[in-house]
């Protein structure tokens, strides 16, 4: 059975990926801040382990014993919508956080490579390969930089996972998951997958649901067809439109 640990589990879009999992068979060890809220929407406990915990605060001792056997790690972090989750610390949250399990990981030192998902944003672009973005994009980046701490982590977390794991690392492989403006809906739909953004992130934004993240999330370890197709890259996903739907 395979066992992956979900950093980020209580999130709009953590849940529905826990959910998914659970329901896929697989085991999930979901770390949760002490204050957030359980996963209502889960409904099988079976192969749930919630670990109440900080991750920030984690020792990377306690980390090593939720990873032991872990095939794959999911991070659907992301600083809370409020002054204090935005402007407050930890600053980089997502990115230290990937670097403390990519570290434990390593120091694990394990027969078979890890799997690491990581939910970002079409806000960052792959620099592994030439995304050309237009000037009205790049200066508006520049001022999310300077003015909002969260695009600047999503930016260093990615960065991390491209330029310091690297493509052809010991112990982890790794996909960037780069969904566009989020939505809830109820269901998983049609959704499309891209190498890069097919449509300008700020003034020209598609839709992505979080369900359908959570989909392409639990997918890419399942498939590993989907997962070879997808390693070391940053595929961006967005629903397909209703009437692209109805065409099919
Ligand atoms: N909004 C958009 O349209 C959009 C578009 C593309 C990508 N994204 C990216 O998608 C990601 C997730 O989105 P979402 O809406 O599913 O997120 P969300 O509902 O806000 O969930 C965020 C998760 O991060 C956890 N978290 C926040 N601060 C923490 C801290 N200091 N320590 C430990 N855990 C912490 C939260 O835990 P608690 O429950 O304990 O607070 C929660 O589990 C974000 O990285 C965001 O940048 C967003």
């Amino acid at each position: 059975m395979k066992k992956v640990l979900v950093v980020g589990a209580s999130g709009a879009t953590g849940k529905l990926l826990v959910q998914q999992l659970l329901q896929q068979g697989i085991k999930v060890v979901a770390i949760l801040r002490t204050t957030s809220t359980l996963l209502q929407t889960v409904d099988t406990k079976t192969n749930l382990h919630i670990v109440r915990a900080n991750i920030s605060d984690m020792s990377k001792y306690d980390l090593g014993l939720h990873l032991e056997g872990c095939d794959a790690v999911f991070s659907c972090l992301g600083h809370n919508l409020t002054f204090k989750g935005i402007f407050g610390k930890p600053r980089l949250l997502v990115t230290e956080t990937i670097e403390k399990i990519s570290r434990v990981i390593e120091s694990i030192n394990a027969d078979k490579k890890v799997k690491i998902v990581l939910m970002n944003t079409t806000g960052n672009s792959n620099r592994d390969i030439p995304e050309q973005l237009p000037l009205s994009q790049r200066c508006i980046v520049s001022l999310l930089r300077l003015l909002l701490p969260p695009h600047v982590d999503n930016e260093a977390a990615a960065d991390f996972l491209r330029l310091h794991v690297g493509q052809t690392h010991k112990y982890i492989e790794w996909v960037v998951v780069r969904p566009d403006g989020l939505i809830d809906e109820n269901n998983v739909t049609e959704y499309d997958i891209y190498p890069s953004p097919t449509r300008n992130p700020i003034f020209d934004a598609g839709q992505t649901s979080r369900i359908n993240v959570a989909n392409f999330m639990s997918n890419l370890v399942i498939n590993l067809e989907l997962w070879d197709t997808w390693k070391g890259k940053m595929p961006v996903i967005y629903n397909q439109a209703l009437c692209e739907r109805e065409q099919i």
